[in-house]
């Protein structure tokens, strides 16, 4: 069955909360780093009241010691977009986006904000989890099937550079 991580794997010093307007520009900038065909500024602002657009927070040390003010909360260093859509008479739910800062992955957080949208999706009566994955993305796969997603299909030349996508789908 789905084994998910626990939640505390990155440590106390992440926070994962819905995003807010003033994430955007680090959830875009992220976004350019991370995706040879990043999504526009715009597309992020359509999901400002999604549940299931999430941001990871996190305070570094040197931040808490030197330059954190009171009511400075960190910096946004990962995010995920997830919905839900009506599908043949059953609520689906779709993780469109998620990444994590390069020098912050392998800590833990990319799991955090998968498990906190799967969640949020979970609260929406979401019957299933879908998404796609670039078929050369081992580690993203990976972190997906730890989660319970299986191999569902494949869209041939999915993506720009003509890469196929393997959708992958969890039930719940
Ligand atoms: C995919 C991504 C969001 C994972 O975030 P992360 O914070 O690094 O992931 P975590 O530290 O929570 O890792 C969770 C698990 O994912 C898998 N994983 C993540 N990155 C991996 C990598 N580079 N190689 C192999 N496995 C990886 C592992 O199973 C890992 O568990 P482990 O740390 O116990 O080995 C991050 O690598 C990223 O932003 N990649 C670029 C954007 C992207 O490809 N997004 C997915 C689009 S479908």
């Amino acid at each position: 069955m789905t084994t998910v991580a626990p939640d505390e794997a990155s440590g106390p010093d992440v926070r994962i909360r819905e995003a807010e307007r003033a994430d955007l520009l680090a959830v875009f900038h992220i976004e350019q780093e991370a995706f040879p065909q990043p999504w526009p500024f715009s597309a992020f602002e359509r999901f400002l009241d999604e549940p299931g657009f999430l941001v990871a927070q996190v305070r570094d040390a040197e931040d808490s010691r030197e330059t954190a003010t009171v009511g400075d909360d960190g910096r946004v260093v990962g995010y995920v977009v997830a919905d839900v859509v009506p599908n043949h008479g059953e609520d689906l739910g779709h993780v469109k986006d998620i990444a994590v800062a390069e020098e912050r992955r392998s800590e833990g957080i990319g799991r955090r904000l998968l498990q906190r949208a799967l969640t949020a999706l979970a609260a929406q009566n979401a019957a299933s989890v879908k998404l796609e994955v670039r078929e050369s993305n081992d580690g993203a796969m990976d972190l997906y099937r730890r989660f319970g997603f299986e191999h569902h299909g494949t869209l041939p030349g999915y993506y720009a550079n003509g890469e196929d996508a393997l959708v992958m789908v969890r039930e719940f």
